[in-house]
């Protein structure tokens, strides 16, 4: 549920489209020259679409229907995967149809055939609207998700440290978030005995809001609320996608930042997550299963539809010595690497005493590496001030 700003700084609303009627290919063809759309893909089966739907950042659907009633069977499949405003397409209005769409929660109705820009028109006030209730209180946290389809890699290790660097060197309001859900560990490389998880938070009774959440949240040291995974691995399936993509709702409002650890998987839980991630930071090393692993993970990042200029490239351990070097990394993967985070000593050290690097050792390599990358994600206002102007003669050249 996005909207993705181009180079030219026009807003396009990602839309994607289910179902059929008659005249909706071509509307689809229509759709997929406007400036102001983003066609992320279609299917005229909902359940098709799933993964787009699910984790593909949509900001509206367009449902397209012969039927002369409402196709509550097929708006009931889209809301299993998605939120977004619904705009229905029809072919063969009636009267019922309209009727029973003022009782629904379909965002607007238009009988084809249409000009194109009515309904674009449409798409945008629905993805509007949308956008509006979902920041009612006026406040969204970014979402920031840490994967990779290895272990081993140095997820938690990043998770952590940029989410304490965060907290305690940009000042932003921090919530570090263990998705890692059966062998999550960013406690203990926090150094933290929690009482609570999130596995107690989303089995706790009552509506989950922001009062609730704070709640099940253990504060580190440095500022940073962590809400870590469950303490036994049975207990990961309790935390479904529903209550996931609720609390990543509900923390954006009181949070500036939700850093998300993760496990290599592309479960449920992940997708929802997805769906929400503002910034993912893929985690890569200089060693060939990894990448081949990467390549495989960005081709279904591909096919969920998520949207590539979100994707960060991170080679952790960028300095080891292995007979790889970082451009062949940017070769294979066929995207830049955005950051590099040295290997040191010093991380083992500081996992094995719970004390994040960048707290611990705060000259260290390793830590500046991610001190910087915390700023660059996230300028303090004056810094973005200074970026500003530093980029305005390339702006007035455009
Ligand atoms: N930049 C680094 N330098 C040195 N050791 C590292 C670095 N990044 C990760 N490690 C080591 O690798 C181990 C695995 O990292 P971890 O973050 O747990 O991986 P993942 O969460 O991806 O499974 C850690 O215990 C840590 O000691
Ligand atoms: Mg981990």
């Amino acid at each position: 549920m996005s909207f993705d700003e181009p180079n030219d700084g026009r807003e396009r609303v990602r839309v994607f489209v289910t179902g059929t009627c008659d005249g909706v290919g071509k509307l689809r063809e229509s759709l997929e020259s406007h400036d102001e759309v983003e066609l992320v893909g279609h299917s005229e089966q909902v359940q098709d679409g799933a993964g787009a739907l699910t984790g593909g950042h949509i900001a509206v659907v367009l449902h397209a229907t012969r039927g002369e009633t409402l196709p509550t069977n097929e708006l009931a499949a889209i809301r299993e995967y998605t939120r977004a405003p619904i705009v229905l397409v029809a072919s063969m209005g009636s009267g019922a149809l309209l009727e029973e769409a003022l009782e629904s929660d379909v965002a607007d109705v238009l009988l084809l055939p249409q000009l194109t820009e009515n309904v674009v028109f449409a798409i945008k006030k629905a993805g509007h609207a949308g956008r509006r209730v979902q920041t009612q209180s006026g406040k969204r946290g970014r979402v920031v998700t840490v994967f990779s389809p290895k272990g081993g890699t140095g997820k938690t290790v990043t998770a952590t440290n940029l989410a304490a660097a965060l907290a305690k060197h940009q000042n932003k309001r921090t919530l570090l978030l263990d998705l890692d859900l059966q062998f999550g560990d960013a406690a203990i490389m926090l150094g933290i005995e929690p009482e609570k998880t999130i596995h107690d938070l989303v089995s706790a009774p009552g509506e989950l809001d922001a009062e609730k959440v704070a709640g099940y949240i253990t504060q580190h040291d440095c500022g940073l609320d962590v809400l870590p995974a469950p303490l036994r691995p049975e207990d990961a399936e309790l935390v479904t996608e529903a209550k996931l993509g609720r609390l990543l709702e509900v923390a954006r409002e009181s949070f500036d930042v939700i850093v998300v650890d993760t496990s290599p998987f592309f479960h449920g839980p992940m997708l929802a997550t997805l769906d929400r991630t503002d910034e993912l930071l893929l985690l890569c090393s200089l060693d060939v299963p990894t990448l081949k692993n990467l390549r495989l993970a960005l081709q279904t990042l591909d096919l969920l539809s998520f949207p590539k200029q979100r994707v960060r490239i991170v080679l952790n351990r960028s300095n080891s010595k292995v007979g790889m070097k970082p451009n062949e990394v940017e070769g294979a993967l066929g995207m830049k690497v955005r950051f590099e985070v040295p290997s040191d000593r010093a991380v083992p050290l500081s996992v094995n005493r719970g004390n994040p690097v960048v707290l611990a050792e705060e000259s260290a390599d390793v830590s500046k590496a991610i001190k910087q990358m915390a700023k660059e994600l996230f300028p303090t206002p004056k810094e973005e001030g200074k970026k500003r102007r530093f980029m305005r003669p390339a702006m007035a050249r455009s």
